[in-house]
């Protein structure tokens, strides 16, 4: 059969397709990673199509046979892809067609591979959003496994990348799985959008025979069925949602990334990585780098380009399907690769890693980091917080210019004394603050049994 024959849409035309516009328009070579969800969706489109009397008893079982073999072709890499399979839908019509000949030239009854896409795509996405909130969970899981490890070490906390006041390494671990809880929330929140079948939706205005939506969309498991054939063939938020969701998920492995270089470097030394997850140097023999955490950083950047990418596209698109919208797959099914490939490789970067407690401690014990702890200290000896502020300040001040140690002037001054100066002990600035949520150890440690039970009320409602 020549390609031009072969073509879905050949009866209108006369010539065949151009080179050219064929390499444009081919999406097999990516849409291809769709072939469960396009046989799925065949399967309980042939269902349907017998119920509401449209096939007959054996069309349907001829129909479902070969699907089965398309499909076992698929999986085994024994499916032969012809020039005129321009598409996933294209290719499994065709090769259902081959395999049975009368029955098979009625499959796409009532439907257009407009809703059909959709609801690929749809389907896809729901099964690959689950899995990647799955893998969130997981790095959760070493998160709170790490943070609980960690006991009663604690570090310096930053802002503006200086040294701030102390807090447990448990609390600051924890920061980064309670910003991972709300993609999780995210993920499930836009899960629930795309549970909506558009199959039934034909074209773009539905059918003038007796097809029934609802009971495809039962068979495939959806939640819901669309409302209006237009929107369910054009709709593609649900795709813009997940790309939004997957690079603010990025966004938070690009931040835990950068600490994780900072902290493996000399200068912090917080942490040493494990060889498994670390890279040499081709020329440098002594280097040890960081590129998980690197590319961790990196791959944001690749997640947001396929968000703003996407978000143009769809602009200004008039109603309904318009073959832009093909541009849908690839920006999708890359970020969904990137964010499996990257929380796995964290995820076994922290499971690995090894904390220095003893380095972190050394920096957080610097007594400059107590200061804000000497200002309450007046503060509950009634001084104004502004003019506790000042003392301390001054104080501070006087060390830096050499006048003192800042424990020697803090004893030696009369509103703060030797008991103020007990604050700037090791470790008695972040063991003093104990409000709700705070980094002290008393805290952390309600934090952590909270974070436990959403983590795991979490991982019930994703089953
Ligand atoms: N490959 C197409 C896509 O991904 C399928 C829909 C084609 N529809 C059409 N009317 N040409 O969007």
């Amino acid at each position: 059969m020549s390609t031009h024959r072969s073509q879905l849409w050949a009866g209108r035309f006369d010539g065949g397709p151009a080179e050219a516009l064929q390499q444009l328009n081919d999406s097999f070579a990516f849409d291809r990673r769709m072939y469960v969800e396009d046989i799925q969706g065949s399967r309980a489109h042939v269902t349907m199509l017998h119920e509401v009397g449209i096939l007959t008893a054996e069309e349907r079982g001829q129909i479902l046979d070969a699907l089965d073999e398309v499909e076992e072709e698929m999986a085994s890499g024994r499916f032969e892809a012809t020039a005129g399979d321009e598409d996933i839908h294209t290719a499994v019509e065709r090769r259902v067609t081959e395999i049975a000949p009368d029955a098979g030239g009625k499959i796409h009854t009532g439907r257009s591979r407009n809703d059909q896409v959709a609801t690929d795509l749809r389907l896809w996405t729901k099964r690959e959003l689950v899995e990647l909130a799955r893998l969130v969970l997981g790095l959760q899981t070493t998160l709170l496994r790490r943070a609980d490890e960690a006991g009663d070490a604690y570090l310096p906390a930053y802002t503006h990348l200086q040294q701030a006041q102390p807090v447990t390494l448990a609390h600051h671990l924890l920061a980064h799985a309670w910003a991972l809880s709300r993609d999780v929330e995210r993920l499930s929140q836009t899960l629930a959008r795309v549970d909506v079948s558009p199959l039934g939706a034909g074209a773009l205005a539905g059918s003038s025979l007796p097809i029934d939506p609802e009971r495809t969309a039962d068979l495939l498991g959806f939640g819901n069925v669309f409302d209006n054939s237009l929107d369910a063939v054009s709709d593609r938020d649900f795709v813009a949602e997940a790309l939004f969701d997957l690079s603010l998920l990025g966004v938070h492995l690009s931040r835990i990334g950068e600490e994780l270089v900072l902290w493996s470097s000399a200068e912090f030394g917080f942490v040493s990585l494990d060889d498994a997850f670390s890279t040499g140097s081709s020329m440098m023999p002594q280097k040890k780098n960081p590129d998980i955490a690197e590319l961790a950083r990196g791959k944001a950047g690749r997640l947001i380009g396929h968000l703003t990418g996407f978000l143009t596209t769809l602009k200004g698109l008039p109603l309904t399907y318009n073959k832009d919208l093909q541009e849908d797959k690839e920006p999708l099914f890359d970020a969904c690769e990137t964010v499996r490939l990257t929380l796995l490789a964290l995820d076994g970067m922290f499971s690995t890693l090894a904390f220095r407690s003893e380095v972190m401690a050394a920096h957080a014990d610097n007594p400059y980091a107590a200061a804000t702890d000497l200002a309450e200290f007046l503060v509950k000896k009634g001084v104004p917080f502004r003019t506790a502020h000042h003392i301390v300040g001054r104080l501070v001040r006087a060390a830096l210019a050499g006048e003192g140690t800042l424990p020697d002037l803090v004893a030696a001054h009369e509103d703060l004394g030797p008991e103020a100066a007990e604050l700037m002990t090791p470790g008695a600035s972040v063991a003093n603050r104990t409000t709700h949520g705070g980094g002290g150890q008393e805290s952390t440690a309600k934090e952590l049994e909270r974070f436990r039970s959403s983590l795991d009320a979490a991982r019930r409602r994703l089953g």
